[in-house]
């Protein structure tokens, strides 16, 4: 995402130094011209819609991007499923899942004529049921399934596993088909499956493709009209210069002999494939010091603003803006929150810093600023897009005194 000129980095044609220096760090930027890139390489690739899983980032100028190339949206709760239609998603471009919806989010789902909601559990069927009921309405849903595929990833985001939370265990097929016999408000047209995040083994899509046309076939064998099937999300991205994103020709060649001629039409749901290599979180140095033989660089950005590394033990690449010290030096960088784990990264050799510089830290469009919290009644970070030789402010936060403000004391204690 960032390209030099003149030894300095820049984001498409504009300097990162003079995007730090018109507002306060730390601050998530954003390539346009990268999120275009992304859909459109995997848009070209596969033959099926792009539902983008609003998670990721759900900032508004985002999803806009995502439906302005033409994304879908896949959200997991109410909260993004109005972020979705308020940045334009056409409602029926738009897939609800999530395991656990209350009547309100489903009466809200209806309400907006979304494209279907994805059931993932049994109780559920009948709870949409009885919401369609009060609505007067027959709607569409799918069904999450649990297909029992381990995504060789990460524990912490691995969701496709028996032992997961997470779909409807594919050995309840007969559960389902009777709770649906019942439920005359709803009708099944999909069926969908996310294993997780991070998978790069093309022996896993291929699971997953196999495992899904059969389910979809039981389905079909059944009588049900299925034309939606939906093959989740969880494709790598590189996250040190070492790796490989995942083979999209591997997979394209996979999905082609698996899904050949078949009656119903295939989606993906990526988010971080779209916009984790499209952003950058740029902070800036406040103090360096050496403890117990170790140097410090403590930043303003720190768990509150990314807490992937604290929450994972992810990775991000750490670049630093001022490289005119030729004396290197390793350094553990650190945030400002009071907790151990705030770390963002350790033992990297970097061109000695100064208590002022800029540091980049890489590879942070995808679950960074959604992720952020106010921990240590610390700020959140603004956001800003760049496309080409513009760049704007696309998100201010909440300043203190508005966050003090939303608490509220008791008369008691006044
Ligand atoms: C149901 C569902 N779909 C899609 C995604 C997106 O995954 P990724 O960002 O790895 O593509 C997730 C991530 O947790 C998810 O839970």
């Amino acid at each position: 995402m960032i390209n030099y000129q003149n030894n300095k980095p820049f984001v498409e044609g504009v300097s990162i130094e003079d995007i730090a220096s018109s507002h306060t760090t730390p601050m998530y930027v954003y390539s346009q011209k990268k999120i275009e890139e992304k859909y459109n390489k995997l848009k070209n690739t596969l033959n099926a819609e792009i539902f983008y899983a609003v998670k990721a980032n759900s900032n508004q100028a985002i999803i806009k991007l995502m439906s302005t190339v033409g994304a879908g949206a896949d959200v997991v709760s109410v909260g993004e499923l109005e972020r979705a239609i308020t940045a334009g998603i056409n409602p029926n471009k738009i897939i609800f899942e999530g395991i656990g919806k209350s009547k309100d989010d489903i009466s809200f789902a209806i309400s907006n004529n979304i494209r279907l909601i994805n059931v993932e559990s049994i109780d559920e069927i009948q709870r949409i049921n009885n919401v369609a009921q009060e609505h007067n309405k027959c709607i569409d849903i799918g069904i999450r399934l649990n297909p029992n595929i381990d995504g060789q990833t990460i524990d912490k985001i691995s969701t496709g596993k028996k032992t997961d939370k997470f779909g409807i265990d594919t050995e309840k097929l007969q559960d389902i088909f009777q709770s649906l016999e019942n439920a005359k408000n709803i009708n099944l047209i999909g069926i969908s499956c996310h294993v997780g995040s991070q998978i790069f083994d093309i022996k896993v899509f291929s699971e997953i493709f196999m495992k899904m046309k059969k389910n979809a076939q039981l389905f079909l064998d059944k009588g049900y009209s299925i034309k939606h099937v939906d093959l989740g999300g969880g494709l790598g991205v590189t996250y040190q210069d070492k790796d490989n994103e995942v083979d999209l020709e591997l997979i394209k060649n996979e999905f082609n002999k698996c899904f050949e001629n078949a009656p119903y039409q295939l989606s993906f749901e990526p988010g971080r494939y779209l916009v984790a290599n499209a952003g950058i979180l740029i902070t800036s140095v406040m103090t360096i010091k050496n403890n117990g033989g170790i140097n410090f660089l403590i930043t303003d950005a720190g768990m509150h603003s990314l807490i992937r590394p604290a929450l994972y033990q992810a990775h991000h690449d750490i670049e630093v803006v001022d490289k005119s010290n030729s004396e290197l030096v390793t350094y553990s960088v650190a945030g400002p929150i009071c907790e151990s784990s705030d770390i963002l990264n350790k033992n990297i050799t970097l061109p000695k810093q100064k208590v002022g510089n800029l540091l980049i830290i890489k590879d942070t469009g995808a679950y960074g600023k959604v992720m952020a919290s106010n921990y240590n009644s610390r700020g959140l970070p603004i956001e800003i897009l760049v496309n080409n030789n513009v760049f704007q402010k696309i998100h201010q936060p909440l300043t203190s005194r508005e966050f003090i403000n939303q608490d509220i004391i008791p008369k008691w204690l006044d």
